[in-house]
């Protein structure tokens, strides 16, 4: 069953959507168009999104939040309508950051039993460590990732594990790379001491890139050369994919970057699970009005087709 999942959400020429911003972020994103998030407006945006007309030649999988899950489109629940689509379901398990540490254990059992109930195939946790990150905090929030991802392999629902270095910081490729390395050694040892499956993981992590005030930005190549590389020293080979975050790269860069590695190649399929490099033109064309829709949709549309080509390596 996980095996399958995974097949799918790493086919060769699609990727992710994480649409699964919380109920905070969304308004940050929304701020941005002079919106007010409520239930209703993260549902008509999400919906724009969903219904875009032929999406699903480059989305194998939708990461939702706890609010979407449980909405409907057209009287359909959203998971069922993605899956009549043949888009994956996923959900969003963390709850949010405190002292730095990824919560969202207490529960989690009984939050999973729930949302496979609801459809849901997939899970994602997110932990976030910065450039300087103490070790503790990364042993820590390793510590939480294996534990949810073993939780989530109990109950037949594929774990995706998302250990993000920020690209917060003027730090270089150089220091992106240590701070990288470091945190996926200690998440995959921490992985492997809970007996997680690593068949049966996705890793979500950032790409190895200069921070976002560096003085002298990396080209994709080089970005390229370092993510590979890196990812070839800790990263086993049994793990089957990594689906990259876009973290705060535009969407050309993500697009680009994308197709750098992938022209490189490796043992795992190498894809993406991007949230603002596939929405943010989207979101701009939108502008929350119904009458938008359909430039938005053409926008969303256009951006999946350039990542799915990047993502075989194509652009
Ligand atoms: P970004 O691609 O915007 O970084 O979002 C991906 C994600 O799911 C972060 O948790």
């Amino acid at each position: 069953m996980l095996q399958t999942i995974i097949s799918r959400l790493l086919a060769s020429t699609k990727g992710i959507l994480a649409a699964d911003e919380s109920s905070k972020t969304i308004q940050k994103r929304f701020d941005k168009i002079g919106l007010q998030s409520t239930p209703e407006t993260n549902l008509a945006y999400r919906k724009m999104l969903f219904t875009t007309p032929g999406v699903e030649e480059f989305l194998s999988g939708v990461i939702l939040y706890d609010e979407t899950i449980r909405q409907e489109i057209d009287g359909v629940p959203v998971p069922q309508y993605l899956e009549k689509r043949g888009i994956l379901p996923g959900i969003k398990v963390d709850q949010g950051i405190v002292d730095e540490i990824t919560t969202g254990l207490d529960g989690l059992s009984e939050r999973l039993t729930e949302y496979r109930n609801l459809g849901a195939k997939f899970a994602k946790w997110r932990a976030v460590i910065v450039a300087n990150q103490e070790d503790a905090f990364i042993e820590k929030n390793a510590e939480n990732l294996a534990k949810y991802a073993s939780l989530c392999q109990e109950q037949d629902i594929v774990p995706i594990v998302e250990p993000e270095v920020l690209m917060d910081g003027d730090h270089d490729l150089q220091k992106c790379q240590e701070v990288t390395a470091k945190t996926l050694k200690t998440v995959f040892a921490k992985l492997v001491g809970q007996g997680v499956v690593l068949e049966g993981v996705i890793l979500k992590p950032n790409m190895v890139i200069s921070g976002k005030d560096a003085p002298n930005k990396a080209s994709p190549k080089e970005i390229a050369e370092a993510t590979v590389k890196t990812f070839l020293e800790v990263v086993p080979t049994q793990v089957p994919g990594i689906v990259f975050l876009s973290g705060g790269q535009t969407p050309d860069e993500a697009t680009e970057n994308l197709a750098a590695i992938n022209k490189i190649g490796g043992p795992w399929q190498l894809s993406f699970s991007y949230g603002r490099a596939l929405q943010d033109e989207a979101l701009k064309a939108w502008a929350g009005k119904e009458e938008n829709v359909e430039a938005a949709q053409k926008a969303f549309f256009d951006r999946c087709k350039k990542v799915s080509l990047a993502r075989q390596g194509k652009l």
